[in-house]
């Protein structure tokens, strides 16, 4: 804990711009990892001082820390920075003509490279676009986009102008779209005609329009990039295609705007326990420098090289490593839109070797895909460049760890571990401050910044023995890069995430973890109804108020079940309004159809359930909660534990017998 005292000592210290740090206060700091972990957090406002001088300021930081409204938490105010300068103009002076974004579609086979000096042009070109679209410092800017390079020059160039991107996932549907349009209100939307999976064209204006017409708030213009893939009915007045602003502004100049370090540079939707998504708000100078660091300390990459992360744009990870984290750094950054399986499944290792990437971020999922592949890709290209392979967004279980680390001949397998919330890992290793051996199952150690503290879920009362489990906590304030509030909503911010232990103002993770002897963590899986299918972080009441909307479903129970290769599927049991047909196979069938079509065009096929079934009642207690952990665990064959509370103990049964004829 820092105390008062200590903060009024590094407040006072801190009154000097961090460049004002001498180097032998930065020397004389041991080397191991535990201590500059502790200086994180015991003398906090030096540490972080000092990780200030990694990006460029336009007026440095007078307070490095004001945490005088917990849990709200204000980085480096006073300060004045821009995300955008950070990431491309910065480097103009050095590296003008190395490459900056390598954009690679083996959808649509095509392969650029853009230098810093062009992607300074280009985003320059979007962001007078968006000027001469009316948008301002502080107004939202919705991007519904693939991954192509237009969704790059997008996001920076609204931090370029000071305005705030609001990414929505590709994946997701029209009733997704339109509830996050109605919270961002954006002046002006980014999409596209298309993208593309497998091959096949997958449109998305048509979508985009009848989220529009779903939503209350109308954007006064959309800008619309066309790249061929699908037919598009531009809307008289409000639709605009990219190609010709991007001609009328192919000279333009457009200085950055210098916010202030506490500006919001972006909201990003995630999901919770309720059915409506929370826009998660993070600021500009805080998160720049996090970013700049976690390059450093973390993921060890220099300016110069290449960073290949296979995420997307519409989750954190694409954020903070496709897009910021990279080019803060000074590095070359992959774009990659398509599977690691087309043309084959030696893809990602032929990018690594063309490109010679020393830093790789990638999901368990994606590996066990690779797992299923010709082992003889791994070695058919020259690896020789990668340094390390990360993973995140889901437990990386040991047998994938295993075979992807003899795969690539014992280079070092990194887990870590973070949330959208967080915006940067929260448990790593740090082999930029002191190497230290992975060991699989465990996404490592608390990083520096991070005061985490494991919970018991009942008392609240910290667990400091080793091996104990309980619920993964931050204690405040959170470091740099970290949300700042929920979106519009500092209630919500408060409410959801620092009380859920009365009396005590720490952030919970809603993740259970254990830390061993040599305090590395492992995580056990989600504490609330949040599940994770392909890594892709999905709420369980999104998918049941999807399903509720069809006009003969009653009731139903959405839960995460363990699957081999993406983590946790969603299933379904739902309650019939009308149960006549319930033991009829093909009707149900046909049902089942149904709904799967009706969360397709609501949420997205990436929320769609692997299976639907249909009851005649779901388990309850007496007071009428629903047992999803039960559920779960028949589910997942596992013992349902204490059931002595439950209503109708037949309602278990039926879903056993269905889970056993599957
Ligand atoms: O449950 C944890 C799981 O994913 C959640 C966060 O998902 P998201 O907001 O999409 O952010 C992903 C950023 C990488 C966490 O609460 N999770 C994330 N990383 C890991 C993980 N579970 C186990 N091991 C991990 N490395």
């Amino acid at each position: 804990m820092v105390t008062d005292g200590q903060d009024a000592r590094s407040k006072s210290r801190a009154a000097q711009s961090p460049g004002n740090i001498s180097r032998a206060e930065e020397t004389s700091m041991s080397s191991s990892y535990a201590e500059f972990h502790r200086r994180s957090i015991e003398d906090r406002d030096a540490f972080w001082a000092e990780q200030a001088r990694l990006i460029d300021w336009q007026t440095p930081p007078q307070t490095i820390c004001d945490y005088s409204k917990p849990p709200f938490a204000k980085w480096f105010v006073g300060g004045t920075t821009n995300l955008c300068h950070n990431a491309v103009d910065r480097h103009l002076k050095d590296r003008a003509d190395q490459p900056a974004l390598i954009f690679v579609s083996t959808e649509t086979g095509q392969e650029k490279v853009y230098t810093f000096r062009e992607l300074h042009a280009e985003v320059q070109r979007m962001a007078a676009a968006l000027q001469s679209l009316g948008v301002k410092k502080g107004d939202r800017v919705l991007i519904y986009m693939p991954m192509i390079a237009e969704a790059c020059f997008a996001m920076l160039a609204c931090t370029r102008v000071g305005a705030l991107h609001c990414v929505v996932f590709g994946g997701f549907a029209s009733g997704s779209l339109a509830t996050r349009i109605d919270d961002a209100e954006p002046t002006v939307i980014i999409s596209a005609d298309a993208g593309s999976r497998g091959g096949k064209p997958v449109p998305y204006k048509h979508l985009l329009d009848e989220a529009i017409g779903l939503a209350t708030h109308k954007p006064a213009a959309v800008l619309l990039v066309d790249r061929g893939l699908a037919p598009m009915n531009l809307v008289q007045g409000r639709d605009h295609p990219w190609g010709a602003l991007r001609e009328q502004h192919l000279n333009a100049q457009v200085p950055c705007e210098w916010v202030d370090a506490t500006h919001p540079s972006y909201t990003l939707y995630t999901s919770g326990t309720t059915g409506k998504p929370k826009g998660v708000q993070r600021d500009t100078g805080g998160y720049a420098v996090a970013l700049a660091a976690s390059m450093k300390h973390i993921y060890c990459g220099n300016p110069g090289e290449t960073y290949f992360s296979t995420s997307d744009i519409g989750w954190v990870v694409g954020h903070s490593y496709i897009i910021y984290g990279p080019l803060i750094g000074g590095m070359a950054t992959i774009m990659y839109e398509g599977t690691p399986v087309r043309p084959d499944g030696g893809i990602w290792w032929q990018l690594v070797e063309r490109y010679k990437v020393t830093v790789m971020f990638s999901a368990p999922t994606a590996i066990r895909v690779l797992k299923k592949q010709d082992p003889a890709y791994l070695t058919k290209y020259d690896l020789s460049s990668l340094r390390a392979l990360f993973l995140a967004g889901e437990p990386l279980d040991e047998p994938t760890a295993q075979w992807i680390s003899e795969g690539l001949k014992g280079k070092p397998i990194i887990d870590n571990y973070w949330q959208t919330e967080t915006g940067w890992p929260i448990l790593s290793l740090c082999n930029g401050v002191e190497k230290a051996t992975s060991k699989f199952g465990s996404p490592g150690k608390a990083v520096y910044g991070y005061n985490v503290k494991l919970l018991d879920d009942q008392t609240g009362a910290e667990l400091t023995e080793p091996n104990q489990k309980g619920v993964v906590a931050i204690e405040g304030p959170l470091p740099p890069g970290c949300m700042q509030t929920v979106w519009r909503d500092d209630a919500r911010f408060v409410n959801t995430y620092w009380s859920s232990v009365p009396g005590k103002l720490v952030y919970s993770t809603f993740d259970w973890g254990i830390r061993d002897e040599d305090g590395y963590y492992f995580i056990l899986g989600r504490t609330d109804d949040v599940i994770n299918v392909a890594g892709h972080r999905l709420g369980t009441r999104e998918i049941e108020e999807a399903i509720a909307s069809h006009s003969n479903i009653a009731e139903v129970a959405v839960v995460g079940v363990a699957d081999q290769l993406k983590g946790q599927v969603a299933m379904a049991f739902a309650v019939l309004k009308d149960a006549s047909a319930l033991n009829d196979e093909q009707a149900m069938l046909k049902l089942e159809g149904e709904v799967m079509k009706l969360v397709d065009g609501s949420l997205g096929a990436v929320a769609r359930p692997a299976r639907v079934r249909f009851v005649s009642v779901l388990p309850k207690t007496r007071s009428g909660k629903l047992l999803r952990r039960a559920v779960q665990a028949v589910c997942e064959g596992r013992d349902p534990g204490d059931l002595t509370t439950m209503e109708d103990p037949a309602a278990l049964q039926q879903i056993r017998e269905l889970v056993s004829q599957a």
